[in-house]
């Protein structure tokens, strides 16, 4: 975790409302996330996580504000080379609708694979067995249909497909809120394995503090656009400077202790 994969300087986007007044979503947004490191990014439904996460991962134009991947800056959302596509890969929220219905999962593991690399049919059909293989998911799902599958199941392929790209960073953007608790700690513990075998770089959003507290080194707190807290995790749990990272750290649902007598 010694050098900066991700560098973001005053991050700004605007959209343009239809009384034709322009509405700030993000507002001067700036952090590096370093190699190998996972970043919390909490904050209530509407403070501008995802318009930060697409920012970076190239789906929507920046309104200013730099962002550089291993010291190179990005250009705009259309003219990002293939390479810094493939290293800035996307987790979405709903693992079921970010799945193309249509496709078996072979064919949407193969999608990435063949616009990311040069590889035989042999080659992708090997690759995609261990793809499935590394997300937990049995051979057999290949031939399978996103409706075949669980909610859970659904993010591990949503996952797999992240991971056939080897990117250097994949934006995680509430991937276990759509799912139970049981499922959730599943789906955390996978993609903490993934981070130890592969040193991938996490941009983590959650609108809880409970649901980054196990997986990331330092949270990063929004509100209406803004970076209210930023700091290391333990200090942030232990010591939160802002009354809306109390608030955060208040609204944690508290561990019901079964009671026997
Ligand atoms: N395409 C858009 N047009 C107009 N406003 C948008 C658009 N996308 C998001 N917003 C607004 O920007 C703000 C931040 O949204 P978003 O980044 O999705 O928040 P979060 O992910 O934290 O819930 C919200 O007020 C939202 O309504
Ligand atoms: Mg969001």
């Amino acid at each position: 975790m010694s050098r900066p994969i991700l560098e973001v300087a005053h991050l700004n986007k605007s959209y343009r409302t239809k009384s034709n007044t322009d509405f700030a979503a993000v507002k001067d947004v700036s952090f590096s996330l370093m190699k190998g490191e996972t970043l919390g990014i909490v904050g209530e439904s509407g403070s501008g996580k995802t318009t930060v996460a697409k920012m970076i991962a190239g789906m929507i134009p920046v309104t200013s504000g730099d962002i550089s991947l291993d010291g190179e800056r990005l250009s705009g959302t259309r003219t990002r080379s293939k390479a810094t596509k493939r290293n800035i890969q996307y987790i979405f929220q709903d693992p079921v609708s970010s799945l193309n219905p249509r496709l078996q999962i072979k064919d949407i593991l193969a999608e990435p694979l063949k616009l990311y690399f040069s590889l035989t049919k042999q080659e992708i059909n090997t690759r995609i067995d261990g793809l499935l293989n590394d997300v937990g998911l049995p051979n057999a799902y290949r031939e399978r249909y996103p409706k075949e599958l669980s909610g859970g199941q659904c993010q591990r392929v949503g996952i797999a497909r992240a991971l056939a790209a080897e990117p250097t960073i994949i934006v995680c953007d509430e991937p276990t809120s759509a799912l139970d608790m049981t499922i959730q700690s599943q789906i955390l513990e996978l993609l903490k394995d993934l981070q130890q075998k592969w040193g991938i770089s996490y941009l983590f959003i959650a609108h809880g503090l409970e649901v980054v507290y196990s997986i990331s080194n330092r949270v990063m707190v929004m509100k209406q656009g803004e970076v209210v807290e930023f700091g290391a995790t333990d200090e942030i749990f232990n010591r939160p400077e802002h009354a809306y990272t109390q608030s955060l750290i208040n609204a944690i649902p508290q561990i019901q202790i079964p009671y026997f007598n």
